[in-house]
This record gives structure tokens, C-alpha cells and sequence, in this order.
């Protein structure tokens, strides 16, 4: 998507492909600028302090972080401590394991000499695979909204789309997955609206989805984590669709936390509630979400905020009692029950066991 008119992607190489950059999204919106990862520590740390965040954008870093072992050092000891380095990077998104089990499956075999090539041919296959992933996600999501817009028809009006934290192009290699149905509407013309919720602790929707729809010129309105029952309590909200970092066999839905509340809230209110969910999100290993590992962060990410002042100076100011004991849950666990439908890039599928089977041919 473009930043400024410029045409860039969250992860992409550079120098002919000598070097492999990533937008920091540690300084978005204040700032926007690149990073060089030049080693597989640098991938690491990439992932681990968030630079780089969003489930597909995690498996995208992992693949060039392996790539950057194997140029420095393409041994069979290297191999293997790399990828526990990377895999140690980040618990909850599945797409990190999904990248690291490819990679090592199609590196092991190879000998040393052919590994560097072949791991950077893999990590450009797997971001140009992501993108066409998204924007298939993006079509079949579009013919949720159409739906949804026709049924509306008699009302004036767009319509109207909550999304929780940021699974848009900067959480991908390009569009998003939950904003890539969002964007092809808005390029079609259609009317829509987001409400982007803030996303504390992190505000990764106040932060990031509000700039990359703001990017688009996509109509937006930053709302409180909090405002959401309201807003669809007061019949503001036509659909909810929300990104995944991992989604179990049968459909339970690991994501930013809060988001279960949110499925909760949409339910009451007779709201759909869809996951864009690409299959590398989709842990095939797990049946049950109480199985999948919730990341605990920093508390000193809810105790403290970052932004800029009057002056434009960045600041990091505490905004609790000094000394205040803070647990900081990075993810939730949403219950297939609650999904209306997961957007794959198979087509919408409903959260449920046989069905997600059937879509990917693993009955
Ligand atoms: O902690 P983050 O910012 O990595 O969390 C991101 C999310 O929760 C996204 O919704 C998810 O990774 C899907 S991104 C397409």
C-alpha cells in the first residue's frame, strides 16, 4: 500500500536483494521510517520488541531471519539454533512455527553451499504468497460487505465496520487481512466506514490502523476499547471482522486481547463478528484454544504511554501510581461459537471443525 504516494510493503528487500528491510513500527504515526535487518539476531529482536508485529508480518521476518543465518553461516549447527532463536521471538501466532517448520524442512536436506540461496528464494515466495493470500481474503470479504451493504440498501449510508488492533498491510507483507476486504471496497467505490478501536495497551488500531487507513483515505473513526458495546448496542455497527494469530482446528480464534469481549458484545447485539483468517494462522495441531499459549508482556506497557507532545517531542509518561502492580495479557481466546464465519483465502468458512477440513482438503 503507499505511504505518502510511495508504494511500500511492511517487509521487503532492497540493494538488489542484498539487503532486507522492515518499516519500524515502534515509531508509526509520529514517524515514519526503515530498518535494516542485517542478521537473524536482528530478525529476532525485530519480532521480540515489535518492530515488526501482526501474525503473517511474524512468519514473513522468520523466513528472512533464517535467510540472514544462512548467509553468515550455512553450517548444520547453525541451522537449528537459529530457528530456536527466531522461534523463541514470540509465543502466540502459530505463523512463526509455520515459517520456521517450512523453512527447516526445505533447508535440512540441501547442503550447506546451496542453503543461503534457497532460504532467501523461500522468504521472497512466502511474502509474494502472502500477498496473493491477502487479497483473496480481501475478495471473499468483499462479498460479505456487498451482502451486507444490499440488505442495507434502504438505509443511507456506509456501512459500518469495527475492527479491533491492527490486522491490516502493516501486520502482513501488503493489505491486511481484515482491511483487505476493506480496501478493495473503498477502491470500488463502495461506502464504508471503520471504527477502529484503540487497542490499549499497545494501540496498535489508534496507532497504526488509523494511520494506514488514514494512508488510503479510508473514512475512520478512533474509538475507545470501552465505546464498543455502545456503539453496537446503538445498532452503529453492521459487521465486526477482526484478525487472527491463531485460529484451532475447530475454529476458536486467538487474538489482540480484547477481542473477546468484543465477540461477546457483537453476539448480544445480533452483530456479525468474522475473522479474516489465512490458513498459516490456522494451528492444525489444536483442537481446543485453551491449548494455545497467551503472550504476557511488559507491565510497563500499561503503565506507561508514548506519544508526542505539543512541541512534537516523543515522550514516555507513567499514568499510574508509582509502583502500581500491572499484568499485561497480549491475547485472548474468542470461542468458535461466537465466530460467524472465518474469511480464509479458500472462501468463508463456517469456525467449525469439519467444515474447516473440507476448505483445506484435510478430511
Ligand atoms: O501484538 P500484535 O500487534 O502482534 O497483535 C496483532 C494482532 O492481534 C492481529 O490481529 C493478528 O496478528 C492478525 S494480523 C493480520
Amino acid at each position: 500500500m503507499k505511504v505518502g504516494g510511495v508504494p511500500y510493503r511492511a517487509i521487503y528487500t532492497a540493494a538488489g536483494g542484498a539487503e532486507v528491510r522492515v518499516i519500524d513500527q515502534t515509531r508509526l504515526p509520529h514517524r515514519f521510517g526503515t530498518l535494516r535487518l542485517e542478521t537473524v539476531a536482528d530478525a529476532a529482536r525485530a519480532i521480540r520488541d515489535m518492530v515488526v508485529r501482526g501474525a503473517p508480518l511474524i512468519g514473513a521476518t522468520a523466513a528472512y531471519g533464517v535467510a540472514l543465518a544462512m548467509r553468515a553461516d550455512p553450517s548444520d549447527a547453525s541451522l537449528p539454533k537459529s530457528l530456536a532463536l527466531l522461534a523463541s521471538a514470540r509465543p502466540t501466532a502459530v505463523n512463526l512455527r509455520w515459517a520456521l517448520d517450512s523453512a527447516a524442512e526445505l533447508l535440512r536436506p540441501l547442503p550447506p553451499g546451496e542453503r543461503s540461496d534457497a532460504a532467501f528464494d523461500f522468504a521472497t515466495r512466502l511474502c509474494e504468497e502472502d500477498v496473493s493470500r491477502n487479497r483473496s481474503i480481501g475478495r471473499h470479504g468483499l462479498e460479505v460487505f456487498r451482502e451486507i451493504a444490499g440488505r442495507a440498501a434502504a438505509a443511507p449510508g456506509p456501512i459500518n465496520i469495527m475492527t479491533h488492533c491492527n490486522a491490516g498491510w502493516l501486520a502482513t507483507v501488503d493489505w491486511g487481512t481484515a482491511t483487505a476486504p476493506v480496501y478493495l471496497a473503498h477502491d470500488e467505490g463502495m461506502r464504508v466506514h471503520v471504527w477502529v478501536r484503540e487497542t490499549r495497551p499497545r494501540f496498535q488500531g489508534a496507532a497504526l490502523t488509523a494511520w494506514e487507513l488514514g494512508q488510503h483515505g479510508v473514512p475512520h473513526t478512533l474509538v475507545s476499547d470501552s465505546a464498543a458495546g455502545h456503539l453496537l448496542a446503538r445498532g452503529k455497527v453492521d459487521i465486526v471482522i477482526v484478525g487472527t494469530d491463531r485460529t484451532t482446528a475447530a475454529g476458536d480464534v486467538a487474538n489482540k486481547v480484547g477481542t473477546y469481549p468484543l465477540a461477546l458484545a457483537a453476539r448480544d447485539n445480533g452483530v456479525p463478528f468474522y475473522v479474516a483468517a489465512p490458513s498459516p494462522s490456522i494451528d492444525w495441531t489444536i483442537e481446543d484454544g485453551a491449548g494455545i499459549p497467551i503472550e504476557e508482556r511488559d507491565p510497563e506497557e500499561i503503565t506507561r504511554v508514548w506519544g508526542v507532545d505539543e512541541d512534537g517531542v516523543e515522550r514516555r509518561v507513567r499514568v499510574t501510581p508509582e509502583g502500581t502492580r500491572a499484568a499485561n495479557y497480549a491475547f485472548d481466546l474468542t470461542p468458535a461459537r461466537l465466530v460467524t464465519g472465518l474469511v480464509t483465502e479458500r472462501g468463508v468458512c463456517a469456525p467449525e471443525r469439519t467444515a474447516l477440513r473440507r476448505m483445506f482438503g484435510r478430511l
